[in-house]
């Protein structure tokens, strides 16, 4: 086929690894309808952004992008300009982007993405702009064709929306309901996966503990752990988000049965004071939140534990701040996500009165940093000497003469090696620990 005359699209995306899972299927889909990609926005004939609501950076981020765009669609009127994802769910973004950004063509939500060839095919027909957002979806659309950016390493949906409704966030208002996907469909993904050649898989959804709850016959996540395990071919699982209130013992019990669950554990604690975790709606206190973690150290000794922070929660006081940097030390994070704290419109803490002015806020983030970057290079300083499992990604991004990859901690590493160890799992010898990554070298 002439390439030439192919349609070429380019999908821009923000936010979690939720988001760039739907970017994956977003392409797939296009790439099903015959376009190819471009990184290039002046020959593209489809430009999507896929947008996060989760902080207002995110945000104003995708409205400077957009704002860059006018000047590329006066130059190509025939461009089609689609925005998605998290942000086209709240209706005063959709009102802005009418009102403000009347380039854009369509607009579509989280929960229609299988609606795109259709989209494109009305926008096609009609010229004006269309809005297609849905509030919610019971359904799950299952086979949606895929463009996976790793051909060894993949996401894999287990559940979509969330139901704790944090008081901070906005991702419940955005993603709807929790639902599982049922296991059969699942495991089917992961042994289609697995006859590709993929050797890993990262399990996603907003609070993956809760896992099956509500499915007509009950799973829990950790049986579903276990069925996964069984997946001949596939080395490696890895799954993300686990909410503290509910991991279960049971879980606890599977990561040390089951040999390919990766021994890392992103578990976000947000803040250490009870006070302010009350006002979060998070459902667990500090010392449980400790307990907790001596339990998984206890059980499994060499896991590595990460986490979300988030600093200047309204009525955040210098002790509770305190509170915060006690559960890090007690914990010894191997990394974190540290975030200040962002107002989002709609969601209860945004009404709160008590607003952390952004200087404390800053000064408080930047003591919690110190202490993270401190502990992070001691947990990693503990790694010098020691042999690790390493899935080779990529070549490294900052020394072309370098390999990176992931250990099974999830932990980044640079060492020599030949590109053609990509995708495959090599033994490295730790020789120097910084403090976000470690230096090795490939043993036999
Ligand atoms: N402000 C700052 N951080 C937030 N997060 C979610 N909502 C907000 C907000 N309004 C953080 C939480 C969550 C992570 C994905 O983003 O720490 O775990
Ligand atoms: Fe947001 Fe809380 Fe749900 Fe996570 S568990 S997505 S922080 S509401």
């Amino acid at each position: 086929m002439n390439n030439t005359n192919q349609k070429k699209y380019l999908v821009v995306t923000w936010g979690c690894q939720m988001n760039e899972h739907d970017s994956e299927k977003i392409e797939g889909i296009l790439e099903s309808l015959g376009y190819i990609s471009t990184s290039d926005k002046e020959e593209a004939d489809l430009i999507i952004y896929n947008t996060c609501l989760v902080r207002e950076n995110a945000e104003l981020k995708v409205y400077g992008n957009l704002g860059e765009l006018k000047r590329i669609k006066r130059e190509n009127p025939n461009l089609i300009i689609a925005v998605c994802g998290c942000m086209m769910q709240k209706e005063d973004v959709r009102k802005v982007i009418k009102e403000k950004y009347s380039h854009v063509d369509i607009i579509f939500g989280t929960h229609n993405i299988h609606k795109l060839p259709e989209l494109i095919e009305d926008h096609d027909q009609k010229m004006n702009m269309l809005v297609d957002v849905w509030n919610d979806s019971k359904e799950i659309i299952e086979d949606l064709p895929t463009k996976r950016k790793y051909d060894f390493k993949a996401f894999i949906n287990i559940m979509y929306g969330c139901n704790n409704f944090c008081t901070y966030c906005i991702v419940p208002y955005t993603r709807g309901r929790e639902k599982s996907r049922e296991p059969k469909d699942i495991l089917k993904e992961a042994k289609r996966l697995s006859e590709q050649g993929y050797k890993e898989i990262t399990l996603l959804g907003q609070n993956v503990n809760s896992y099956g709850k509500n499915l007509e016959e009950k799973v829990s996540f950790a049986e579903l752990l276990y069925m996964l395990n069984d997946v001949e071919g596939i080395e490696r699982i890895r799954f993300m988000t686990s909410h503290p209130k509910d991991l279960s013992e049971d879980l606890i019990d599977e990561m040390t049965n089951c040999d390919k669950v990766c021994n890392h554990l992103h578990l976000p604690f947000q803040s250490g004071s009870d006070r302010i975790l009350k006002k979060m709606n998070r459902k667990y206190t500090k010392r449980q939140y400790l307990t907790l973690v001596d339990k998984i150290r206890k059980a499994i000794p060499d896991i590595a534990i990460t986490t979300d922070i988030i600093v200047g929660f309204p009525g955040e006081t210098e002790e509770d701040f305190e509170d915060t940097i006690e559960v890090v030390k007690h914990s010894k994070f191997d990394s974190a996500f540290t975030f200040l704290y962002s107002i989002r419109e709609g969601t209860p803490a945004a009404k709160d009165k008590d607003q952390i002015p952004d200087d404390i806020k800053h000064t408080r983030f930047n003591r919690l940093l110190e202490v993270l970057k401190e502990i992070s290079l001691e947990r990693n300083k503990n790694l010098i000497g020691k042999e690790v499992k390493v899935l080779v990604e990529e070549i490294s991004k900052n020394d072309s003469t370098k390999l990176s990859g992931r250990t099974d901690t999830n932990k980044l590493i640079h060492f020599e090696g030949n590109e053609s160890l990509i995708g495959s799992i090599v033994n490295v010898k730790v020789n120097t620990a910084k403090t976000w990554t470690l230096e090795g070298e490939i043993i036999e």
